[in-house]
């Protein structure tokens, strides 16, 4: 079996956070090239990951850091130019589009235009491009099956496109109000992972699906007004409890494709 028939995970941005934590998880669970991307100091994130516990010695090989600012089109189309270069004919195996930035507004009157516009920018357009560049790279229907097994986490033969979107994004969920560009911008994510996810079905039918994430409340610098008095999940372990939610789904109707998971492995409505 050839590199290339394992495919290649993805996280991007991986600067810091979840997604951090998401591309360390990568490199210490998985034996998968990880391809992580950084809006800038991409020299500094690999160092970081390469250095962190448990990420074995073999990772500075599988780990490729690549310049991503989701409010430039083009450096996302170089990314995936780089892509085809760096891992030629390896297809995408796990893809964790994570991009996301939060301008409180507690009433309408708060709203200005520019961080509206802004937080739309990274939090929905954001996963629309990146699905847009990124989509070439999953395995089309007669694609064969990868190999079950992958180091300690266990991935499906199936590849995995998954974008962040969050709890407060849910339009059934919200019973507190607030936070209108960023919920606005979230509940996008729910309708962009389905619909990326019917066009799956069609394109690969088995061998890829889309989802959508909530990582629960989770410890990062996203959080950080709230820290006092709240109980927090640590990063890791968020990235390794949705790691294993999303390896858990299956691509038939009822397996939880195109649907939005938590971190518990529980499915939050739009
Ligand atoms: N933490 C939570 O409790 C929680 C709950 C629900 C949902 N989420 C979602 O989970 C995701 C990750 O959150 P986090 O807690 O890890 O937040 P974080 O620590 O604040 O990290 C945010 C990430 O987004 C990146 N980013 C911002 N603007 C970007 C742009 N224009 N292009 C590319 N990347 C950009 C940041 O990159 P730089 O380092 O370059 O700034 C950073 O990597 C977000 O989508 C967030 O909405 C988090």
């Amino acid at each position: 079996m050839t590199a290339a028939a394992h495919g290649f995970a993805l996280v991007t941005p991986a600067s810091r956070g979840i997604g951090f934590a998401f591309a360390q998880q990568l490199l210490s669970q998985t034996n998968l090239p990880v391809v992580a991307t950084a809006r800038k100091n991409c020299d500094e994130v690999r160092g970081k990951l390469l250095s962190c516990q448990g990420v074995p010695a073999d990772a500075e090989k599988r780990l490729h850091i690549l310049e991503v600012d989701v409010k430039d089109e083009s450096t996302i189309s170089s990314m995936a130019d780089t892509i085809r270069q760096e891992l030629p004919k390896t297809p995408l195996r796990l893809a964790l589009t994570v991009p996301g930035i939060l301008h409180v507004e507690k009433s309408p009157s708060q709203i200005d235009a520019a961080n509206a516009l802004d937080s739309f920018k990274v939090n929905a357009l954001g996963p629309l491009l990146l699905m847009k560049h990124l989509s070439p790279f999953l395995p089309n229907k007669s694609a064969p099956a990868f190999p079950v097994s992958e180091g300690q986490l266990q991935l499906p033969s199936h590849a995995i496109y998954a974008m962040m979107a969050a709890r407060v994004g849910s339009i059934s969920d919200n019973a507190s109000g607030g936070w209108y560009s960023y919920r606005g911008s979230k509940a996008s994510v729910y309708q962009i992972a389905k619909t990326f996810d019917l066009y799956l079905r069609g394109r690969c039918a088995d061998r890829a699906i889309a989802v959508a994430l909530h990582p629960g409340t989770v410890k990062t610098d996203f959080t950080k007004e709230f820290w006092k008095g709240r109980d927090l999940l640590e990063p890791l372990d968020a990235a390794d409890r949705l790691l294993r939610v999303i390896a858990g789904l299956r691509p038939d109707v009822d397996g939880g494709r195109g649907r939005c998971w938590d971190w518990k492995g529980k499915e939050v409505t739009p």
